[in-house]
């Protein structure tokens, strides 16, 4: 047996983001405005991102070196370990190779400071000084306000209520870092008290909570910018990353991925993880199974429609080309906070359409149940999230014990479930509920969608 964990030195981090839109099967539609419908110009967008972000999310260029001061800060804890499950293939018998790449060794916990720690840099280089954003379960909430505080930039965190009240401790930990934290919808904003209007007693969510965010860069006049913790092009590209580190680590012991497996919400750890492998597939003809997977309560990519869509409830972002549940959709209360949300990445939503990927929906107990085996195997405690990544590894490898093929099995375990001990207890007392979505709400969402 080798070692556990294979590892690069600091002087092996990648040092370009890599960037698929000029790699894409179909080319991507453009964003457009939210209220003429019209191609959104870079002026459009500037409205809210920064410059330098936006000339990202619009880029073709392939490769986007990553500025030194950003690599600087990655190197506190990059390049993160790929890990061989071996204790875990024991566990489920399978004559497969399981890898892991680590990104819960973070200081916030998860792969989300990769984009968060890039987006201060280039606001700030860009004069901003005040960050805004959602934040659903705080993951990312989280990772940006560590961000602001290592760049030395104010930041705001629009939390989805259900959450503000279910998670204190994330709150604490955000305001540890500096981070100014409020229960979204707020009476602070336009967009907030409309929402509490129209929805009484709301318990808050993803697309309301943007939609505070944004409103708060959009009337600020340029000193304050709304950063996004997924789906966005550039988001995407900062995350590459961790597929690009994977690579690298793989190469060292002479493997390849057969099966590449990320959990999805925005698609941002999920592209991460992919990406860099697809061109294998695309150009190379290699034959790489990419699997992402989401909840069964919010299944974007598996039963959403293919249509462009609102980021957030009040309609102030851009319309993106995606599959969507609709931008009025408000899941059931599952445990991953982070799968919660009705859109997804473009790209992702491109390559799933295109077939180049696919998706699978899955419920929460036997999410649980493979986080347990994980927890006990491995001695990681993962977050709810990348259980649905490590649920589909397990079923692969074992489909793998049935066939006696070895195949190599790559997931990325997206963050660590520390502060998701509720969730766990509420599996261990079997009080986990397993939602199906009721055709109605897809049904809703066809009505939502704007008719172009
Ligand atoms: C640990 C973890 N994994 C995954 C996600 C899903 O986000 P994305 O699809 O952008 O990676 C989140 C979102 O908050 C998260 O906190």
């Amino acid at each position: 047996m080798d070692e556990y964990n294979i590892m690069l030195s600091v002087n092996e981090m990648p040092d370009a983001w890599y960037n698929i839109a000029p790699d894409m099967p179909a080319p991507l539609e453009p964003p457009l405005h939210p209220v003429t419908h019209q191609p959104a110009t870079a002026d459009d967008l500037a409205a809210i991102f920064a410059p330098s972000l936006v000339a990202q999310e619009m880029s073709q260029e392939r490769w986007h070196s990553i500025p030194g001061e950003v690599m600087d800060i990655f190197r506190l804890w990059r390049p993160t370990p790929l890990r061989r499950a071996y204790r875990l293939e024991k566990l489920i018998d399978t004559p497969a190779r399981i890898y892991y790449k680590n990104e819960s060794v973070s200081p916030s916990g998860s792969h989300k400071i990769n984009t968060s720690v890039a987006q201060a840099y280039y606001n700030k280089m860009d004069g901003v000084s005040e960050l805004s954003t959602e934040t659903g379960a705080g993951q990312w909430g989280t990772a940006l306000s560590i961000a602001c505080s290592m760049l030395d930039m104010k930041c705001t965190v629009y939390m989805v209520r259900v959450s503000f009240e279910q998670k204190p401790y994330r709150r604490v930990l955000m305001e540890t870092y500096g981070g100014n934290v409020k229960a979204s919808p707020t009476d602070e904003t336009d967009a907030g008290r409309m929402m509490r209007e129209q929805f009484p007693g709301t318990t808050g969510s993803l697309g309301m909570a943007i939609s505070e965010a944004v409103e708060v860069a959009v009337k600020s006049g340029g000193s304050v910018k709304y950063s996004l913790g997924s789906v966005l092009n550039h988001v995407c590209m900062h995350q590459t990353i961790i597929g690009l580190e994977a690579r690298k680590q793989l190469e060292k012991v002479g493997d390849y991925p057969d099966v590449v497996i990320g959990c999805c919400g925005g698609g941002s750890n999920y592209s991460g993880i992919a990406f860099p492998f697809m061109q294998d597939k695309m150009k190379g003809g290699r034959d790489i199974d990419f699997i992402a997977v989401e909840p069964t309560a919010c299944p974007t990519l598996t039963r959403g429609l293919y249509a462009y869509d609102y980021g957030d409830t009040a309609k102030m972002t851009p319309l993106l080309k995606q599959y969507t549940l609709g931008h009025n959709f408000v899941p059931p209360g599952i445990h991953a906070g982070g799968l919660r949300y009705h859109g997804v990445a473009q790209t992702v939503a491109n390559l799933t359409h295109a077939g180049v990927m696919r998706a699978v929906a899955l419920h929460q107990n036997p999410v649980f149940e493979a986080l347990i085996q994980f927890a006990q195997a491995e001695g990681i405690l993962a977050a709810p999230e990348s259980g649905h990544a490590i649920r589909v590894a397990i079923d692969e490898a074992k489909h793998c014990r049935e066939t006696g093929e070895a195949k190599t099995i790559l997931f990325n375990l997206s963050g660590h479930g520390h502060f998701d001990m509720t969730a766990y207890q509420a599996y261990l007392n079997k009080e986990l509920k397993d939602f199906d979505l009721d055709q109605s709400f897809i049904d809703q969402a066809e009505a939502s969608v704007p008719k172009l």
